[in-house]
Formats: structure tokens, sequence, C-alpha cells
């Protein structure tokens, strides 16, 4: 065998396989080969240890895990889905990483690194990979679907301070997350908000004249997605994030999606019905979409907003304030501003002992404490300074 390897340049690697005549390597060889490769940058996935499954996402399963060399430091491990990779690691995932490797924010998911599995004959010389991430206890949708679990308003305001925060950061870094949702949200046991799920990220230009940009429209969950990207634009940029953040704000007070249309059609019509016709009028241009003669538009609705939010002063003067835009991307922000919301500036009350999870079904009691969000604050007429976004 050692005759056959070469001597190497890294110092933890086997030779590389030669392809020549004289230096084929037997079966047994190349297993024992693979076996022993050793990634330089890619520590094996058994420095953690899988405690329970916490998700099953569309790219893959997602475990919290705990670090061998360290009790108390837990981490959630997405693996990488390579089920129908024929032509080696799956480029999203590629896509995924690289954006996650530049992202480094408070309010940003952190990726701590990559691991592996070992390549054996038990999973025929297939390494599973995994990302690993800091574990956050609580994803947004959880906590919205668990009655337990009340939001003060100073809470919101302080989810939605973060929240514009995270993307004002990565927009500021030419970064589309374009899939914000509420179980994209993930929150810490200290009330801190981390943006997760860069599995649809890309990076983007601004369009320069006569050159327009051609991404792909088929991006964002239907009932997150925003009327430019159902109408087929293919030249967006971060307000199709912003009107995430506008359903995910409506929803700290509805706990459920705000229009959950069961087809593209369908969400259209919810979009119009709630906030009004998407016309040339209010939204200059929306002619010149691909799909606008394609797809049934209502005539004649009224933004209703309003009337929809009238049993809470708080979020009708959130959503339907002076800042308050209409469906057309151009009346949405740019991009979220550096966003400083009064009423949600207090500094987060200290940690309290973890609450028990509150994903799906799970209970939560003390669920304010548990948090870590600041206690209740007043509304004011400051609360009109939130970047309005629907
Ligand atoms: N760092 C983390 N800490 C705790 N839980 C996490 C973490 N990352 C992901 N999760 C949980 O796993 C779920 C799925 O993760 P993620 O959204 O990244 O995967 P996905 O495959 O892209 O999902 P989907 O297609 O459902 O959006 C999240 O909604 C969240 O509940
Ligand atoms: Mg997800």
């Amino acid at each position: 065998m050692a005759s056959k390897i070469q001597s190497v340049s890294a110092p933890r690697e086997p030779a590389p396989v030669m392809s020549t005549s004289s230096t084929i390597l037997n079966m047994r060889e190349k297993e024992k080969y693979i076996e022993d490769f050793e990634f330089p940058f890619c520590d094996e996935s058994s420095k953690y240890e899988k405690v329970a499954k916490i998700g099953q996402g569309t790219f893959g399963e997602v475990f919290k895990a705990r670090a061998r060399n360290s009790s108390k430091k837990f981490v959630a491990m997405k693996k990488v889905l390579m089920d129908n990779e024929k032509e080696g690691f799956p480029i999203t995932a590629l896509r995924e990483i690289k954006i996650l490797q530049l992202l480094k924010h408070e309010n940003v998911v952190n990726l701590i690194e990559i691991c592996r599995t070992k390549a054996t004959l038990h999973n025929k010389y297939r390494s599973t990979f995994y990302l690993v991430f800091d574990f956050c206890e609580h994803d947004l949708a959880g906590l919205l679907s668990n009655v337990n679990v009340k939001f003060s308003l100073g809470e919101i305001k302080r989810v939605m301070q973060q929240l514009l925060n995270g993307l004002y950061y990565i927009h500021s870094n030419k970064i589309l997350h374009r899939d914000m949702k509420a179980a994209n949200v993930l929150i810490t046991k200290n009330g801190v908000l981390k943006l997760a799920d860069f599995g649809l990220a890309r990076a983007f230009s601004v369009a320069k004249s006569g050159q327009a940009n051609k991404y792909t429209n088929r991006v964002v969950t239907l009932w997150y997605r925003p009327p430019e990207l159902l109408l087929g634009d293919r030249n967006y940029g971060p307000p199709v994030d912003m009107w995430g953040a506008g359903c995910i704000m409506a929803e700290m007070w509805t706990r459920s999606p705000i229009m959950q249309g069961p087809t593209e059609q369908q969400q259209l019509i919810l979009i119009s019905q709630l906030c009004g016709s998407c016309t040339p009028d209010v939204w200059p241009g929306v002619e010149s979409l691909d799909l606008y003669n394609k797809m049934e538009l209502p005539k004649g609705q009224k933004r209703k907003v309003k009337v929809r939010c009238r049993h809470s002063v708080e979020p009708r003067l959130l959503l339907d304030g002076p800042h308050a835009v209409r469906p057309g991307e151009h009346a949405r922000p740019a991009h979220a501003e550096h966003v400083r919301v009064p009423g949600a500036a207090a500094p987060p009350r200290p940690p309290a002992p973890p609450p028990p999870r509150a994903r799906g079904a799970a209970q939560a009691s003390s669920a304010h404490a548990g948090l870590g969000l600041p206690g209740p604050s007043v509304l004011g007429c400051d609360v009109t300074v939130i970047v309005i976004v629907m």
C-alpha cells in the first residue's frame, strides 16, 4: 500500500489516489483511503452529541446537539440533504454557507462551522454534512402558536426593531433573504432575535440602466410572498424582504399568518382585498410586470388594514400609520432603516431560567420572563416611527 501512495503535502491528508495503471488501488485500498481521509477544515460531527430533532425543513433535518467537550454548549445542526445530488455537494447549500460566512451580526444566526460524518462502508462511503449554528431556544412561529406566550407592545416593538436591524445589515451587505417568515426568525433565551434560514438567499446588485436583473421569482413562502413576485417581477430587491417583515409584524398580533392563500392567484386576491387593488395609480409600473394581464387582479378594492385591526389600537397605528405604504414595491422602504423604536429600547431583563421550549405545541409558562424581552412598555405616538412595510 505504502509504495502505491505518494508522499503528501498537507500533513493530515493521505496521499492522492493515482490513476496510472501501476498505481491503481484495489477496492479495499480505495475504501481505506476514503475512510482515513481527514478534511483539514471540516471536523467530524461526532464532536457533537445529538439531543433531539427540532426541525424538518425543505432542505434537511435540524437537530439540537451538545458539544462533547462542553456539556453547556448547545448547537443546532442542519443536515445538508444530499439524496438527489448526482454532482457532488449541492450548490444551494454552498450558496447558503458562503452567505452565512459573510454575515456576522447580532441579529443574524451565527454559523459556527461545517461538520461531516466519517465516510464508512455503513454509509456507502458518503459523508453527511451539517451546518452547525449557535443554538436558539425559540422560533417565532412556535412562540406565536403557543397560547401561553403573550407579547406586550414593548416586546413586539423589540422583536420588530431587531428584525429590521438584521434586515438592514444583510441588505447593506447586498444580500436578499428571500424567505422571510416567522419560522425563520429565531429568538434566544435572552430575547435576542436572529434571522435564520439563508437557504434561498442570494447576493443582489442594483440593476444598471437598461440591464434588468433576472432573478427567479419563485422564492419566498407563498403566504409571505410580495405582490411583485406573484406578478412575475424578476428585477426585484430588498423590498421583497420588507413585505415579509410587514407580514410578520401583523402576525405578532393576529398570531397566525395574515394572508394564507392556497394558490398564487388566491394570494394575490387576498393581498388586494387587504391592502387595496394593485393599480398603476397606487403602483406606477405594475402594468408592465409579466403577469399583470395574466393574473386576476380585483379592481376597486379599498385598503382595509385599519378595519382588520380595529379591535386593537396598537397594530392599527403600526400598520397603517403615517408611514404606511402600499403594495407597490416602490412605496415600501427601499430597505430597513437602522431602526430605533422608542418604547422598545429598554434593555432586556436579566436572563431568567430557561423556559420549556416553546416550539409547536410545546408549553411555555411565564413566557415574558423566559424570553428576556423588555417588560411592558407604554404605547405612545412614538410607535409611528417604525418603518411601516405593507
Ligand atoms: N440555530 C438554530 N437554533 C435553533 N433552532 C433552529 C436553528 N436553526 C434552525 N432551527 C429550527 O429548524 C427549523 C428549520 O431550519 P431552517 O429554516 O434553517 O431549515 P430549512 O430546511 O431551510 O427550513 P424550511 O424549508 O422549513 O424553511 C427552523 O424553523 C427552526 O425551528
Ligand atoms: Mg426555514
